[in-house]
C-alpha cells in the first residue's frame, strides 16, 4: 500500500472519509443464518425438547469440561458472568464465606472495574499497583513492593489478550504465601511461553459477555487445577451444594450463580471455533503492526518474549501528541472515527480516580491502598484501542486504518 505523503482534507473537515460510514467491520458475534441452522438452532432444539433448562445441567457441566481442557486445565465451572467467576474464584481459592473479612488482594490500577469490584463483594480489600509500561499488565515488581501481611492474593489481568508474566507472578506468590486469580476476560486462548492462560496460577476467571473472543451474550467461567477451590467455587454458584451432592444438602454457605443450559449449549458449539479465529486475529495484528511501526508517533502494541500467542482481545497502540504537530489524542480520535475507523482511548484515568472506587475510599479508607502508578497514567493519557472484531476482517479493512492514520499524521503536520 502506497504510503500517503500529500495533504487531503480531513472527513472532519468535509473531506471524503478512507472508509465509508456504512462500511461495517467483520460482525462480532460472527453469526450467519447457515450457523443457525447447521449448529445453533439443532443445539437449543435439543435443550428444549429435553425439557433440561437447569439442573441437572448438563450443557453447563460438559461446557466447564471441555473449556478446562482447551485451557489445559483440569476442572472447569461455568459462571453467568466474568465478575461473579472472579467472586467464586476468590471465594473458592481463599476459602471465603462473604462474612469474614477476606484481606488484601492486589490488583492492576488500568484495568475493567469488575477486576476491582469483585473481591470488594467477597469482603477482600484492593491493593492497586502499577503495570508494565510495554504489556500494560500488572508488574510484578511494584506486586513485590506491595506486598503485606494482609495481603492474600494476587490478580493479574491478561489485558486485551497480553499475557501477564506469570512466572515472575507465580514466584512472588509462592515467597509470601499467595493465592493468584488469573483475570482471563480478555484473553480467552492466549499462551505464555506455550501454556494457555487460565491455569497458570491457582484459578482463572474468564467472561463471555458480548464483546468477548468467546461469547454467549453474557456467561463466564473459572478453571482450576485444585479440587477443593473447584468444590468451594462450585459451592458459591450452586447454593452451597456439593458437586455430584444430594439436591438438599448445602455444607456450605453459598448464592445462585447458576447458567442456563441455553447459554451453554451455544457456547459448546462456538468452542471449537475459537483457536482458527485466534490465528486471525493474530495474522492480521502482525500484519497491520507492520504497517503501523514505520509511522512515528503511534507505538503498536509490543510483544513480550514469553507471548507465545497473544489473545487480541484488543489491539492497543500508543499515541504521541508531538509527533503530531501537537495535537491531543481527543483530536486524533475525533479524526481516526472520521475517517470511519472504530477506535477508543479505553480506560482513561486510574481505577482509583473512577467514582466508584474513590466512594469506598472516602466511606472505608482501609478498603483501597493505592500505589504509584506513573505507568498507568501513561498509558491512560496515550492509548489508543482497536477492538477485537477489526482483526478478523480482510487485509483492505487493516490496509483502511493505516491510510487513516498516514492522512491524519500529513494533515495534522503540513
Ligand atoms: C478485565 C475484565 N475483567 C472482568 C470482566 C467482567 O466480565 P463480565 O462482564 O462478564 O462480568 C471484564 C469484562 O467485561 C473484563 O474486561
Amino acid at each position: 500500500m502506497p504510503a500517503i505523503t500529500s495533504t487531503q482534507t480531513l472527513a472532519i473537515d468535509g473531506g471524503t472519509p478512507v472508509r465509508a460510514t456504512d462500511q461495517s467491520w467483520a460482525s462480532w458475534p460472527d453469526n450467519s443464518e447457515a450457523e443457525w441452522e447447521s449448529d445453533i438452532e439443532p443445539a437449543l432444539r435439543d435443550v428444549y425438547l429435553s425439557r433440561t433448562e437447569g439442573l441437572p445441567a448438563t450443557q453447563c457441566e460438559s461446557f466447564g469440561s471441555a473449556f478446562a481442557a482447551y485451557c489445559d486445565g483440569r476442572y472447569g465451572v461455568i459462571m453467568p458472568h466474568g465478575t461473579d467467576a472472579i467472586s467464586a474464584a476468590l471465594a473458592g481459592a481463599l476459602d471465603l464465606d462473604g462474612i469474614g473479612e477476606g484481606g488484601e488482594v492486589i490488583i492492576p490500577n488500568y484495568t475493567f472495574i469488575a477486576t476491582a469490584s469483585a473481591p470488594i463483594s467477597v469482603r477482600c480489600s484492593l491493593a492497586l499497583v502499577d503495570i508494565d509500561a510495554e504489556s500494560f499488565t500488572i508488574l510484578p515488581e511494584a506486586i513485590e513492593s506491595a506486598v503485606t501481611d494482609r495481603t492474600r492474593a494476587i490478580i493479574p489481568v491478561h489485558l486485551g489478550g497480553h499475557p501477564a508474566d506469570m512466572n515472575a507472578i507465580n514466584a512472588i506468590a509462592e515467597k509470601h504465601d499467595l493465592m493468584v486469580i488469573e483475570d482471563c476476560a480478555q484473553a480467552h486462548g492466549a499462551e505464555y511461553r506455550g501454556k494457555k492462560v487460565g491455569a497458570l496460577g491457582h484459578v482463572g476467571a474468564f467472561s463471555f459477555q458480548s464483546s468477548k473472543n468467546l461469547t454467549a451474550g453474557e456467561a463466564g467461567c473459572l478453571i482450576t487445577n485444585n479440587v477443593d477451590v473447584r468444590d468451594r467455587a462450585y459451592a458459591f454458584k450452586d447454593v452451597g451444594r456439593r458437586p455430584g451432592g444430594e439436591r438438599w444438602e448445602y455444607p456450605r454457605l453459598g448464592w445462585n450463580y447458576r447458567t442456563s443450559e441455553y447459554l451453554a449449549a451455544i457456547l459448546l458449539k462456538r468452542l471449537p471455533l475459537l483457536e482458527s479465529q485466534i490465528q486471525r486475529r493474530n495474522e492480521n495484528a502482525a500484519r497491520l503492526t507492520r504497517s503501523l511501526d514505520e509511522i512515528e508517533g503511534i507505538t503498536p502494541p509490543q510483544l513480550k518474549d514469553y507471548v507465545t500467542q497473544h489473545g487480541y482481545h484488543l489491539y492497543m497502540m500508543q499515541y504521541e501528541p508531538s509527533a503530531f504537530g501537537g495535537k491531543s489524542r481527543d483530536e486524533f480520535l475525533e479524526a481516526l472515527r472520521g475517517e470511519g475507523i472504530a477506535s477508543s482511548p479505553g480506560y482513561q484515568r486510574p481505577l482509583t480516580d473512577e467514582g466508584a472506587l474513590k466512594t469506598v475510599a472516602e466511606r472505608y479508607p482501609d478498603m483501597v491502598r493505592r500505589l504509584p502508578c506513573p505507568n498507568v497514567e501513561q498509558a491512560s493519557a496515550h492509548s489508543i484501542w482497536l477492538y477485537q472484531y477489526m482483526l478478523l476482517g480482510e487485509s483492505e479493512d487493516l490496509n483502511d486504518v493505516v491510510e487513516a492514520i498516514q492522512k491524519i499524521k500529513v494533515a495534522f503536520t503540513s
